[in-house]
C-alpha cells in the first residue's frame, strides 16, 4: 500500500478518496463497555516488572456480531493496560508479527532515546525487542502507539494503541478512586466499509463514529458514588467536545498528571493525542438514572447508575502544585504547515519537511526554553503540536491567557487554525535525539515533524 499518496484537498490529506464509508447500524447503549484487561507481568525483579507482548493483526468485534480485521497490541483492539508504578521499571519486549515493520512510542513518556520510538527505530517483520521504561516522572496517563517511519497513521487507525498508567505514591495519598473505580476510556473515532472492515484511505472528516474502549455508544454500569475516568482521545485527527449533559466534571488531571486542584467542568475539550482525567460522583444520581457522555450532541457512552455502593475514596480540595517554572534562556519559533505547491501536500515543520538525518534544534541539556508554537496554514486545517521527552506548560494562547484545556502539565496542545501557543519546557536529563510533531497522524506521517539534538 502506498501510504504516500494523499489526494489533493485539505483534509483529505492521506486519502485515496474511492472508499464510502458505512455508519453501522448498533442500537444505542445496547453494548457494555469494556474496560482494557491490564496485562500481568511475564515476570519480576527487584526492580523492574518485565512484560512481554505480540504486535500482530487480530479480528475485533467493534460492530455487534462483525469480525473486523484490526492490527493489534496483543491481540487486543485496545491493547492491554500497563500499569507502572513511578520509581519502579518496566520492560517491555514487543515482538513484530505484521508483515511491516512497527515500533512502539510511549506517549507523554520521559523515556531515553533508545526506548523512545523513533521513527526509524522500527521492529522489522519477524523480530523482536526490548523497551526500557524507568518511570521516574510523577503519577500520569500515557498511552502506547505506533510510530513507525510513514505508517504511524495507518498503523494507529488500524488499533495499534493502549494505555500506560503510572501511579505514584504521593498520589496514593490523596485517596482517589481505585481499583474497579479508577477506569480508562479511549475514545476515537473510527470508519467502516459495507462488510465491516476499516477504511483508512479516506477523509478523516468521514470518521464520524466514535468508539468508547472499542465499542460504539456502549453503555457503562457503575455504583453511585465516586469514580475515576481517565479519558483519551485516541482519534488521528478529532477534536472531541466532551459533556456529560451539563453535568459536572471534576478535572483532576491533563497529559502529565494531576493539576494543582479540581476544575469544575461542564465541558473537555479534547483534541488528538490529549488526555483528561475526570471524577465524577454518582452518588448525585438516585440509582436508576442515566447520564450520556456526548461529544457536542453526539451521545457517545452512557453510564448507567445500577446499585449503591460504599465509599471511602476522596475528591482532595488541593491535589498536586505544579512545579516551579525556572526562566527561560532560549526562545524558539516553530511553525506548522504544509506545502501544498506539489502534486501532494507534504507537512512541514518551519518550511521543511521531516528529514530524519538532520536535527532541526540543537538543545542544551538543563535548559529552560520558551517555544512559541504557530498554526501557519492559511487553508483553515487544524493541528496539534506533540513534543517527545518532556511534558510543558502552555504559557498563553493567541497572546491571551490559555484555555482549561491548557491547564497543567502538557504533552500535546491544540493549534487550530491561525492559533499558536508559547509553551515553557525544560530538557532536564537525558541526551539524543527526540521528534516533535503535528498529532494529526496523516500530517506527521507526510512529513509534518522534525527533531532535536539535546546535548550534554
Ligand atoms: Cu503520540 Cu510522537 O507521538
Ligand atoms: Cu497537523
Amino acid at each position: 500500500k502506498d501510504v504516500k499518496a494523499p489526494a489533493q484537498k485539505p483534509r483529505r490529506f492521506g486519502a485515496r478518496g474511492t472508499a464510502t464509508g458505512v455508519r453501522p447500524a448498533v442500537a444505542p447503549f445496547s453494548v457494555r463497555m469494556p474496560v482494557p484487561q491490564v496485562l500481568e507481568p511475564a515476570h519480576r525483579t527487584s526492580t523492574a516488572d518485565v512484560y512481554k507482548m505480540v504486535i500482530k493483526p487480530a479480528e475485533a468485534e467493534i460492530i455487534p456480531g462483525v469480525r473486523t480485521p484490526v492490527l493489534t497490541y496483543g491481540g487486543q483492539f485496545v491493547g492491554p493496560t500497563i500499569r507502572a508504578r513511578t520509581g519502579r521499571a518496566v520492560k517491555i519486549v514487543y515482538g513484530n508479527r505484521l508483515d511491516t515493520p512497527a515500533n512502539v512510542h510511549l506517549h507523554g513518556g520521559h523515556v531515553p532515546p533508545v526506548s523512545d520510538g523513533h521513527p526509524m527505530d522500527v521492529i522489522q517483520p519477524g523480530e523482536a525487542r526490548l523497551y526500557d521504561y524507568p518511570n521516574t516522572q510523577q503519577g500520569a496517563t500515557l498511552w502506547y502507539h505506533d510510530h513507525s517511519h510513514q505508517m504511524e497513521a495507518e498503523h494507529v487507525f488500524r488499533g495499534l494503541h493502549g494505555f500506560y498508567l503510572i501511579d505514584d505514591e504521593a498520589e496514593k495519598s490523596l485517596r482517589l478512586p481505585t481499583g474497579a473505580y479508577d477506569v480508562p476510556i479511549m475514545l476515537r473515532d473510527i470508519e467502516f466499509d459495507a462488510n465491516g472492515e476499516l477504511i483508512f484511505f479516506d477523509d478523516p472528516a468521514n470518521r464520524t463514529t466514535i468508539l468508547a474502549n472499542g465499542k460504539i455508544q456502549p453503555y457503562f454500569p457503575v455504583a453511585a458514588r465516586k469514580y475515576r475516568f481517565r479519558l483519551l482521545n485516541a482519534s488521528n485527527e478529532h477534536v472531541f467536545q466532551l459533556n456529560l449533559g451539563g453535568r459536572e466534571m471534576m478535572k483532576i488531571a491533563s497529559d502529565g498528571g494531576l493539576l494543582p486542584a479540581p476544575v469544575p467542568s461542564t465541558e473537555l475539550v479534547l483534541a488528538s493525542a490529549e488526555r483528561a482525567e475526570i471524577v465524577v460522583d454518582f452518588a448525585r444520581y438516585p440509582v436508576g438514572s442515566q447520564l450520556v457522555l456526548s461529544n457536542g450532541s453526539t451521545p457517545i457512552l452512557r453510564f448507567d447508575v445500577t446499585r449503591t455502593a460504599s465509599d471511602d475514596s476522596r475528591l482532595p480540595d488541593v491535589l498536586r502544585p505544579l512545579p516551579a517554572l525556572p526562566a527561560a534562556t532560549v526562545v524558539r519559533d516553530v511553525a506548522m504547515s504544509f506545502d501544498l505547491s506539489g502534486a501532494i501536500p507534504v507537512g512541514m515543520v518551519n518550511n521543511r519537511p521531516f528529514d530524519p538525518a538532520r536535527a532541526d534544534f540543537q538543545v542544551k541539556r538543563g535548559a529552560t526554553e520558551i517555544w512559541r508554537v504557530t498554526n501557519a496554514d492559511t487553508i483553515g486545517v487544524d493541528h496539534t503540536f506533540h513534543m517527545h521527552l518532556e511534558q510543558f506548560r502552555v504559557l498563553d494562547r493567541n497572546g491571551a491567557p490559555p484555555l482549561p484545556q491548557d491547564a497543567g502539565l502538557k504533552d500535546t496542545v491544540h493549534l487550530p487554525a491561525n492559533g499558536s501557543v508559547r509553551i515553557q519546557v525544560t530538557f532536564t536529563d537525558y541526551v539524543g535525539r527526540y521528534v516533535y510533531h503535528c498529532h494529526y497522524l496523516e500530517h506527521s506521517s507526510i512529513g509534518m515533524m522534525a527533531q532535536m539534538e539535546i546535548t550534554p
